[in-house]
């Protein structure tokens, strides 16, 4: 029998959430700071999520694009590289193409773990791809991947388990942060059985000109620009605070000495907003920090993996180097 027989075995959903409540005390703590600033984790509720679906259709935003056109272009090489019966982790729900195309290619793969705080999102994609791939363990785990967490092991031994992490997520966070989820990674990929070390496949945006950056994140068509104040619609609704959306606007530059879009949300005018019972006062055209995209040379992306035990072992770009899939393996 399959390891799925979806139809017969509903496949159980490990959840490893920890209770609520962080939201309240990450933004009382990021609005009391100077500059205020709040995690772009928060921008995925529901319609943020949406949102950002929308967003990776806008003609201006290249990454999803050309990272999809990258992996199909070379997705022969990429399965190559990761060889047989791998068990293969990935950081989000894997709803996506990339992660089918991946699971088509690979040889025998013996089980795929994604991790995904969305519980709705993790049992869609994984009943999906259940189905499509009846022969393949499908091990979900609902946890916030920022957090080091055991994951389970597959039932066939895995010659070795590879990290994927598509979409240049890295890039969301600070290069601390960024350091810190590498190094997790590479524990991950280290300690998940098999005879060979394990590795990370991870889809990195790279540094370019200020033009096409500062297009692909403002958007003609204003999608990027709600998604950002979605952020303020949600604070509205889960901790009944009172943004009045007309007094905000969306703001992304590119700073081009950090090689980091900065997306802000800038106030219109004097005003004060209350969360929770507490007052917090803007200035006029003060500035809210809530996202940062960082964007990597590859040297640099380089310098960094290897500051977390990995070794870039190959590298796939498109024709113009606008973004890169990059298969690093643990030294
Ligand atoms: C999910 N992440 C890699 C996107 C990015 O490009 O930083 C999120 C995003 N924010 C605005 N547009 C897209």
């Amino acid at each position: 029998m399959s390891p799925n027989s979806a139809a017969l075995r509903p496949i159980h959903l490990d959840d490893r959430r920890s209770g609520g409540g962080g939201i309240l005390a990450d933004v009382m703590e990021g609005l009391a700071r100077c500059p205020k600033s709040i995690s772009s984790k928060y921008f995925y509720d529901a319609r943020g999520s949406d949102l950002f679906e929308r967003i990776c259709e806008q003609p201006e935003y290249y990454p999803t694009r050309v990272e999809l056109e990258i992996m199909r272009g070379n997705i022969a090489a990429i399965a190559e590289a990761l060889g047989p019966n791998v068990r293969l982790v990935e950081y989000g729900s894997g709803s996506g193409l990339k992660t089918r195309l991946l699971l088509r290619q690979l040889e025998m793969p013996v089980a795929y773990v994604p991790v995904e705080i969305s519980r709705a999102a993790l049992a869609e994609s994984v009943a999906a791809l259940g189905r499509e791939f009846p022969d393949i363990e499908m091990l979900p785990v609902c946890a916030d991947f920022t957090s080091p967490i055991m994951l389970p092991r597959a039932a066939r031994a895995p010659r070795q388990t590879v990290v994927y992490f598509p979409g240049s997520t890295l890039g969301n966070f600070a290069p601390d942060d960024a350091l810190r989820l590498l190094r997790q990674m590479r524990v991950e990929a280290g300690q998940g059985g098999g005879m060979l070390g394990g590795g990370v496949l991870i889809g990195t945006d790279l540094v370019k000109d200020r033009v096409p950056l500062e297009a692909a994140y403002n958007d003609s068509a204003g999608v990027t620009a709600e998604f950002t104040l979605n952020l303020l619609v949600r604070l509205n609704r889960e901790l009944h605070a009172d943004f009045d959306l007309a007094g905000f606007r969306h703001r992304a530059r590119y700073n081009s000495l950090a090689g980091r879009i900065e997306t802000q949300i800038i106030s219109n005018r004097e005003q004060d907003v209350h969360v929770d019972g507490h007052a917090f006062h803007f200035a006029a055209g003060e500035a809210m920090q809530v996202e940062l995209s960082c964007k990597y040379t590859l040297d640099g992306f380089a310098r960094l993996a290897a500051r977390a035990g990995l070794q870039v072992a190959e590298v796939w770009t498109d024709p113009a180097s606008q973004f890169s899939v990059q298969w690093l393996t643990c030294t």
